[in-house]
């Protein structure tokens, strides 16, 4: 591959659950990009903030808290804050329920942000709600990964099984509706297809047949800018 050709910026945005981080990080490694996981930084900044006994609607305390707070990715796909690995810790249910009304706030999404620019130089894969349509419209290759709530679901059942927690179905498919309903409606960067995007509906594909999708359509546009 000739070099510069490789530069691009391919985002995935979708609702909680549609297998964004899956398949984003598969699809880095098989075009040969990074991967960059934003949902991860919101949920160390809800989780910092939560520990810090602060609340969403506190938007002066949070942009002070979050200048000192100091998130940083890992090239080995850990997360920190203030030098702490939360890479667990970002993954529980109950951070599942408190990130959406954190990343509704302006004050949250702008001292992010930047962190997220600053990883593109080199291009990169990026997963989140954003992505194509506020952080990187000018991305070369922009899907809107999704699936149905109860597809999702179940999904996000199995994976909280695999780890060991209890998960409802019901429960689940309702914390999900939840989400979707946040995130798509929130006044700051709601989660919508971007414009130029490509819509993949994974209900009935697995997170293999999505990540080859996503790899021959990146393949193809290198090998166009190639000629
Ligand atoms: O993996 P899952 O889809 O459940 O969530 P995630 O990608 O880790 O993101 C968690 C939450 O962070 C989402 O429900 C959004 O509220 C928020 N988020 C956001 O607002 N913007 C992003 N670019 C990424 C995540």
């Amino acid at each position: 591959m000739t070099e510069g050709t490789k530069n691009i910026v391919v985002t995935i945005d979708g609702p909680a659950g549609a297998g964004k981080s899956t398949v984003a990080r598969a699809a880095a490694a098989r075009i040969g990009l990074p991967y960059l996981d934003t949902g991860a930084l919101y949920r160390a900044a809800a989780l910092k903030l939560k520990q810090a006994g602060i609340a969403p609607e506190e938007g002066e305390r949070i942009t002070g808290a979050l200048s000192s707070i100091d998130i940083e990715l890992l090239p080995d796909g850990r997360i920190t804050a203030c030098g702490e690995d939360v890479t667990k810790a970002i993954r529980t249910p109950e951070v599942d329920r408190i990130v959406s009304a954190y990343a509704a706030r302006g004050e949250v999404r702008e001292a992010l942000i930047s962190i997220q620019r600053a990883q593109a130089a080199n291009g990169l894969v990026a997963d989140g709600r954003d992505m194509g349509t506020v952080v990187f419209p000018d991305a070369e290759l922009k899907i809107f990964l999704t699936a149905s709530a109860e597809e999702r679901a179940r999904r996000r059942c199995l994976e909280r099984r695999a780890k060991g927690e209890e998960a409802d179905y019901d429960v689940v498919l309702k914390e999900v509706n939840e989400r979707d309903h946040y995130d798509m409606t929130r006044e700051i960067a709601p989660l919508r297809p971007a414009p130029g995007c490509i819509i993949l509906d994974s209900s009935d594909m697995d997170a293999e047949a999505v990540t080859d999708v996503i790899a021959s359509l990146a393949g193809e546009f290198m090998e166009q800018n190639r000629r």
